[in-house]
């Protein structure tokens, strides 16, 4: 763009910065504390670092050096980088889920980008909700915003084998309870798993929603699979840096991208890539915050689509070959040849997702596999209903046991997870492998924060029988590294008194995913009956803090667990100034 076009875009930093009076020189005043000459608040672009590093989420611990990355193309492109900290969702640290404070990462996002003088903004995200959280509160605000994802980790490595980020536990430790591997085997994969900066190098949730950022349109072609230590990961982010500068002159808002094109694009890159459930819930709350209708059932727009993306959980290999592979531009390019893109769609690159993908190359037809070809026929995330879940539930069939996608069988019932937990290693607990296990109060406001226990593990006794998979059900989630035939985000969750806090052990379940069907066998009137007297007996818990604020407030997992207050988009205008 050449500079005299660029000069005719307000800019929104031109509010604080821009005038000679006493707020004027109190914004400026204070900046230049930290050594900004005076020519850099005249009508250049303020961007905006939206950084979740922290040293408790170990998997966007490296941020820092990606930030510095990131500034370098903001200078060289004429804008001022400004970096600032929001909470970060660490993973595998914060207890009793990072899933409860997602929402609190999304307003801390929200307000740190409208309260200040930012013109543009960069998300730098990488582990599970730290995607969403930014990408949810960037929504609301509705400036230029670009993504850039920390990568994921090289491969784990143990005795010569790849091993994938939180696949090898669930694996290893049914192993171990089986008494297959010992002790000291089972805790010498630890250092084997994780040996690099970066996230989960499986497709679970961070791979995932790294996938649904590309293929929403918000970050560069690529961004998705770069591993964090290549090199090419730091170029990114410096390509990044000049290009948001570019989006403000333009005024390439989020709402430009973040259309309904672009998220039945996302939709169907998930069939594609076999990816977590996770994306069901925090695609539906990205959309809310941006306007975008959305709904359960447009999940079925992925059901056409083949998973083509052999990773682990449903596959074999790691976020690394599928990078040198062709990462994500070579499954876009087979969706578009196939009719399953909406090549229309426009990216932060100004470009629509098609031009960005229509020469893609692929490297390697066991990776990303050709459409005739492909890991899983039917790929995709399954909606299920009836009168177990009578607001939806959802399976991912690429990670389940085909022969249990059609299933009837005896409920075995706990109550929560500590009953879970008392329970399935007893050996007298009344259970075979053709029993459906199934898991109470572990939804947004039951748990709270819907933790990741949906694949609950097999009792001890039947692993040592050889038994591999059952079918089970729950209104938790699951880690995207999990696999199984595992139902999820049963709706309304047991603590709403949906239908799932009646079952009782000895009902029977059917389930069909075939054709979307989970079915409890007890009639209307018994089953009004058993959640008339669970009313009775419901206790309200008052904890004060976020807490109560969180279990008030929290939406069910069809509408993606957002709070209602924060559904919609409020834009970036703040009228008063703060003195
Ligand atoms: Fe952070 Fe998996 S635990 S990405
Ligand atoms: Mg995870």
């Amino acid at each position: 763009m050449a500079n005299d076009d660029k000069k005719k875009v307000q800019l929104r930093s031109a509010s604080w910065f821009g005038t000679n009076d006493k707020n004027g020189f109190m914004y400026r005043s204070w900046m230049k504390n930290q050594g900004i000459p005076d020519h850099h608040f005249q009508n250049k672009p303020v961007i905006g670092i939206c950084n979740t590093w922290s040293e408790l989420t170990p998997c966007n611990a490296h941020f820092r050096q990606i930030a510095e990355r990131v500034k370098n193309g903001i200078r060289e492109a004429g804008g001022i980088p400004v970096e600032f900290p929001v909470f970060s969702n660490g993973e595998s640290n914060l207890r009793p889920t990072a899933m409860l404070t997602r929402n609190l990462a999304a307003m801390d996002t929200e307000e740190a980008i409208r309260g200040n003088p930012i013109d543009g903004v960069v998300l730098l995200v990488g582990c599970d909700k730290t995607t969403p959280a930014l990408l949810m509160g960037a929504a609301s605000c509705d400036l230029p915003t670009i993504v850039v994802t920390g990568g994921p980790m090289l491969n784990g490595k143990h005795h010569g084998q790849d091993v994938g980020s939180g696949t090898l536990v669930w694996q290893a430790h049914e192993e171990y309870k089986a008494g297959r591997i010992s002790l000291d085997e089972f805790m010498a994969m630890e250092g084997s798993m994780s040996r690099s900066a970066g996230t989960c190098n499986t497709m679970g949730t961070a791979s995932t929603m790294a996938c649904m950022a590309e293929s929403l349109g918000t970050s560069l072609p690529h961004n998705a699979a770069i591993p964090a230590v290549d090199a090419r990961r730091y170029v990114l982010a410096h390509l990044s840096g000049m290009r948001i500068v570019d989006m403000v002159h333009e005024d390439l808002k989020l709402s430009k991208v973040l259309t309904r094109d672009a998220f039945i694009n996302a939709i169907r890159t998930n069939a594609a890539i076999g990816g977590s459930t996770n994306a069901v819930i925090h695609l539906k709350a990205i959309a809310g915050r941006i306007g975008v209708d959305l709904s359960l059932d447009d999940w079925n727009h992925g059901k056409v689509v083949p998973t083509l993306v052999n990773l682990q959980p449903s596959g074999k290999y790691l976020m690394e070959e599928f990078y040198y592979s062709g990462g994500l531009p070579a499954v876009l390019r087979r969706l578009g040849e196939n009719d399953w893109l909406n090549k229309d769609a426009l990216t932060v690159n100004g470009r629509s997702i098609w031009d960005n993908v229509k020469e893609a190359a692929c490297y390697n037809d066991d990776v990303i596999r050709p459409v005739d070809n492909p890991l899983v026929a039917s790929g995709g995330i399954c909606v299920l209903r009836g009168n177990l879940a009578p607001r939806g539930a959802v399976l991912k069939p690429s990670a389940a046991t085909p022969a249990l996608l059609k299933h009837r069988g005896r409920a075995v019932v706990f109550e929560n997870f500590d009953h879970y937990k008392q329970r399935v290693n007893d050996p007298e607990l009344d259970i075979d492998a053709s029993c459906v296990m199934v898991l109470k109060n572990c939804g947004p406001k039951g748990y709270p924060g819907m933790a990741e226990v949906g694949n609950m593990g097999l009792p001890p006794k039947l692993l040592k029988q050889g038994v591999k998979d059952m079918v089970r059900i729950s209104d938790a989630r699951m880690s995207g590294t999990a696999f199984g035939t595992v139902v999820l985000h049963v709706t309304p969750e047991a603590m709403e008194l949906g239908p799932l806090a009646a079952v009782q052990d000895g009902d029977m379940i059917q389930l069909d995913a075939h054709n979307g069907i989970l079915q409890l066998e007890v009639s209307d009137e018994e089953l009004a009956a058993r959640l008339e007297k669970l009313k009775a007996s419901q206790v309200i818990f008052r904890t004060g803090g976020y807490l109560e604020m969180y279990r008030e407030r929290v939406l069910q997992a069809d509408e993606g667990c957002d709070f209602d207050f924060l559904v919609g988009c409020r834009g970036a205008a703040v009228p008063a100034h703060s003195h």
